[in-house]
């Protein structure tokens, strides 16, 4: 995969870019970042990338010219996902995440400033992404973001791909607790069942924690998920639990 990232604070990526899964996804040779200052496309000598807005008001927008450049020097004859960072985006999930990984090319944009001249998201972006209900300074977080979440998806990205399988969201549930050595500490002790060496009910026992996790922190998931019978079973169980301690309770 190529990701190019058009920005005017390239210095904010090298940390990010270099370190950890993203850095030795790089060395490894599955994805090539290029990290653009978007300024060098600028065509006034000040270098200026914004004005101020038609219609007067406050703030300043970023102008077309710059960015239309920038992309049609990285993209030729090739049509990658070219992609507008901003909180008026579709909101960013783990299915887009997966869509994302499964693409060849991905050119992000970080806008600053009040926003986008309109004609970049109509006539230069096929994706606008947000990533959350709040609003940044601009872009750039939003897209280390989105380079991580695609880039750790890449086949052999991870030391263990069972990792990426059983994560939070990919199986459209959170995850169960987890638990390493000590069996106990501080009076604190793991749950019998993972120390039993049972596979079969320590599989039902995390599908059952997954639900409960799930249940309690994010019902809007449970909604919309297909449940299996074994599923189904589980929240019945966990129904009745809450049941009965909540009489224990009156
Ligand atoms: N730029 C500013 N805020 C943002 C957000 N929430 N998501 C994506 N890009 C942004």
């Amino acid at each position: 995969m190529r990701i190019d990232i058009l920005t005017l604070f390239p210095e904010m990526f090298t940390g990010v870019l270099g370190s950890s899964i993203l850095g030795k996804a790089e060395e490894k040779g599955l994805v090539q970042y290029h990290v653009v200052n978007f300024r060098e496309y600028s065509r006034s000598k000040h270098g200026t990338v914004d004005d101020v807005p038609y219609g007067g008001g406050g703030g300043m927008v970023l102008k077309p010219e710059p960015l239309f450049d920038a992309v049609e020097a990285i993209v030729g004859e090739e049509k990658p996902r070219i992609i507008l960072l901003c909180p008026q985006g579709r909101p960013y999930t783990q299915a887009l995440a997966e869509e994302l990984a499964r693409e060849q090319h991905l050119v992000l944009i970080c806008g600053h400033y009040e926003g986008y001249d309109e004609r970049i998201r109509q006539h230069l972006a096929t994706d606008e992404i947000s990533i959350g209900d709040y609003v940044l300074t601009g872009g750039e977080l939003a897209a280390m973001v989105v380079v991580d979440s695609v880039v750790r998806l890449l086949p052999g990205a991870l030391g263990n791909e069972r990792s990426a399988v059983a994560d939070s969201f990919s199986t459209g549930l959170l995850e169960h607790p987890h638990y390493t050595r000590p069996a106990e500490y501080r009076g604190w002790k793991v749950p019998d069942v993972l120390l039993s060496g049972h596979h079969a009910n320590i599989e039902r026992w995390r599908l059952k924690e997954s639900l409960r996790r799930t249940m309690e922190r994010r019902p809007d998931l449970l909604a919309q998920m297909e449940l299996t019978p074994l599923m189904k079973e589980l929240l019945d169980e966990l129904r009745q639990e809450q049941k009965n301690s909540g009489q224990a309770g009156e």
